[in-house]
């Protein structure tokens, strides 16, 4: 018997079926915690590492559906596996449990095959986003280091991420795409790692060479992050987040709307940091001189003015001004 060391959540209100389920699954090796109801069921999850939950969906109380919808949401963006438990092939019992996130279903009677195959699927997806979510925490992780190491660029990258969550926030974007612009925001300068220092920083002009080494960093910061997959949606805001509305910028010169949305919105939030940073050539603006710059030059052609207009609002709600 193959030993393994993941535990199963079982609820169900009858307790003979909580039974034989646990007997199923500790004969293939999995740890095994039963609830009678969705408040001992919410407990468990609370107190311990549940790696799957197999859930009843007609109980009384709280039911399967209800109890599943609330496990889903606590596990946030963990992917917490469920599989419903339904008595008949109920074509609207699969819409409901589709609508509360259930990943799978069993309908009773269900052959021990089935169960464990639906299982071990379901734990393998657990673990690879688990394996991809670590790949993605190293990675986020190196570029707050890798800009740590200098004075002018201390902590800009992770400002830069969490204010362009707070500005999707405040145009209404969804959960993911808040988390995708913070993400965006903290890897969007991480190919610097391939640009020389001392060009990086120079106070003087720049030589035309030494601007094309540093315009660089956009196409060394997507091939970092090309091989992970998670990154897929950041890599166009790593590329284009120096292209301007204008058709101006860089690498491609896309212009307008042709310039993807998420990296006009980190275009934004990278210049107010930029602006309100020290540098080596002169000292930082405050937040109210940065608003009122970005204000005058809402039509200069390097940020799409639309959004100019919104993130404006957004920092002067942020301020107490009325717009
Ligand atoms: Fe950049």
């Amino acid at each position: 018997m193959e030993k393994n060391s993941s535990s199963i959540l079982v609820v169900d209100d009858v307790p003979l079926n909580l039974e034989v389920m646990e007997g199923l699954l500790y004969k293939e090796g999995y740890k095994v915690l039963t609830a009678l109801n969705a408040g001992e069921a919410l407990g468990m999850i609370k107190e311990g590492t549940i790696d799957l939950a197999i859930l009843d969906v007609m109980m009384p109380g709280m039911n399967g559906f209800d109890l599943c919808r609330k496990l889903k949401n606590m596990s946030g963006r963990r992917f917490f596996p469920v599989i419903l438990v339904t008595a008949l092939n109920e074509l609207e019992d699969k819409i409901r449990g589709l609508e509360a996130g259930a990943d799978d279903f069993l309908t009773k009677p269900f052959h021990t095959i089935e169960l464990i195959t639906k299982i071990r699927s379901l734990l393998r997806l657990r673990k690879l986003q688990g394996e991809l979510d670590h790949s993605e925490d190293i990675i986020l992780t190196l570029a707050i280091a890798i800009e740590a190491k200098d004075l002018y660029t201390k902590g800009h990258s992770e400002r830069v991420g969490t204010l362009a969550m707070e500005f999707a926030t405040h145009m209404g974007l969804q959960e993911d795409d808040r988390h995708l612009l913070f993400k965006s925001g903290v890897l969007h300068d991480i190919g610097k790692i391939g640009v020389d220092n001392q060009i990086l920083h120079k106070c003087g002009s720049l030589t035309h060479e030494e601007f094309c080494h540093i315009r660089d960093h956009v196409l060394i910061g997507e091939n970092i992050c090309f091989p992970l997959n998670s990154a897929r949606r950041i890599l166009p805001v790593i590329r284009h987040h120096h292209e301007r509305w204008d058709g101006s910028g860089f690498p491609d010169g896309l212009k307008g709307e042709n310039i993807p949305f998420f990296a006009r919105i980190v275009a934004i939030t990278d210049s107010f940091d930029a602006m309100v940073s020290m540098r080596p050539y002169r000292a930082p603006f405050t937040v109210d001189q940065a608003v009122a710059m970005m204000d005058q030059e809402r039509y200069s052609g390097q940020w799409d003015p639309e959004l100019v207009v919104k993130f404006i609002e957004m920092m002067r709600e942020q301020r107490g001004f009325i717009i």
